[in-house]
């Protein structure tokens, strides 16, 4: 298997040519868009062995693939049910960070819960009383996920993401202005910290090894997310984790999975493994231009289509 990923790796750095990092966000402007890893949490080996490839151990902004670990939260500390009230679960077919499928739509609340302002609300419901309690959470439940002590707020990122993310601070005042969430600062200033969480490949895998295990961590045993509620992530994984590319995504590649402008992509494939990758050279809709295409070619190689 490392064989394999490294021969992934190499022949898929020739895409990186074809995207470019996030610069909306300044401090993702910075990070060297040549990197790109790959890392497998593989269920079908009794030793639940780690694989691994490049850059699988540099660390990144998780932005929005960290939309799957808020969600789960979010469905553990209230239900699914109460959850599901405020969001949809209905693919966009606009930007994530649009306010169009609230507006055109004419639905009183965001679509589904991987776009921003599904995620903003999403943040909202995680329990805490503010917003240093409610990342606290966060980064133990992401450490917990990721059996990664190391788990924390890279600093720059939030600052960066704080001061210019005033395309969220207008999703959520307009949520607010139709009773979807109060404390709107409050809320933003966790879900900037909780997309400003450091990560690497093999964190990603680590979470998708749990999707895919159903909740349990193949590690120590423990049922860390209840059954259900893995179901329905990687459902919304699959009709809302790659944005306007997700159609794409699920017919050539089948594999429930969700991206981040940082580059990062989280996939799960039901029984079988979890997988993280990194690549920030991003395509037209955010994702990982390289990352995508290493997918499709583990999917094939691997046979992990899950259709
Ligand atoms: O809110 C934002 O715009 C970022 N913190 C996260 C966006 C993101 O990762 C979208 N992903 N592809």
């Amino acid at each position: 298997m490392f064989d394999l990923l490294n021969k992934i790796v190499n022949e898929n750095k020739k895409y990186i040519k074809n995207g470019h990092v996030a610069t909306y966000i300044p401090a993702l402007a910075e990070v060297d868009e040549n990197q790109l890893g790959v890392a497998i949490v593989d269920l079908r080996d009794c030793n639940c062995k780690e694989y691994f490839a490049g850059d699988y151990n540099k660390s990144f902004a998780i932005e929005s693939t960290s939309k799957v670990i808020a969600l789960i939260m979010a469905m553990m500390d209230n239900s699914p049910q109460y959850v599901f009230r405020k969001i949809g679960v209905e693919p966009s077919g606009f930007a994530f960070n649009s306010i169009l499928n609230m507006k055109i739509n004419n639905k009183p609340y965001p679509s589904n819960p991987f776009i921003n302002a599904g995620a903003i609300i999403v943040n909202s419901l995680i329990m805490g009383k503010n917003s240093n309690e409610k990342t606290n959470r966060i980064l133990e439940f992401t450490r917990k996920l990721t059996n990664n002590p190391n788990i924390h707020v890279i600093e720059d990122i939030y600052l960066s993401e704080k001061r210019t993310g005033d395309i969220n601070r207008s999703l959520a005042y307009y949520m607010k202005g139709h009773g979807l969430i109060d404390n709107v600062e409050d809320v933003l200033d966790c879900y900037f910290r909780q997309c400003s969480i450091s990560v690497t490949a093999i964190d990603l895998a680590r979470i998708g090894a749990i999707l895919a295990n159903k909740g349990v961590s193949p590690f120590t045993g423990e049922m860390i997310i209840p059954r259900d509620i893995c179901t329905i992530v990687k459902s919304i994984m699959v009709t809302c984790g790659l944005y306007d590319e997700s159609g794409d995504f699920a017919v050539h590649i089948g594999i429930p999975a969700k991206s981040g402008v940082g580059g990062g992509i989280l996939a799960t494939v039901p029984n079988k493994m979890g997988i993280g990758v990194f690549g920030p050279s991003l395509d037209a809709m955010g994702n990982s231009v390289a990352g995508v295409k290493i997918l499709q070619q583990l999917s094939n190689e691997l046979v992990l289509d899950i259709f």
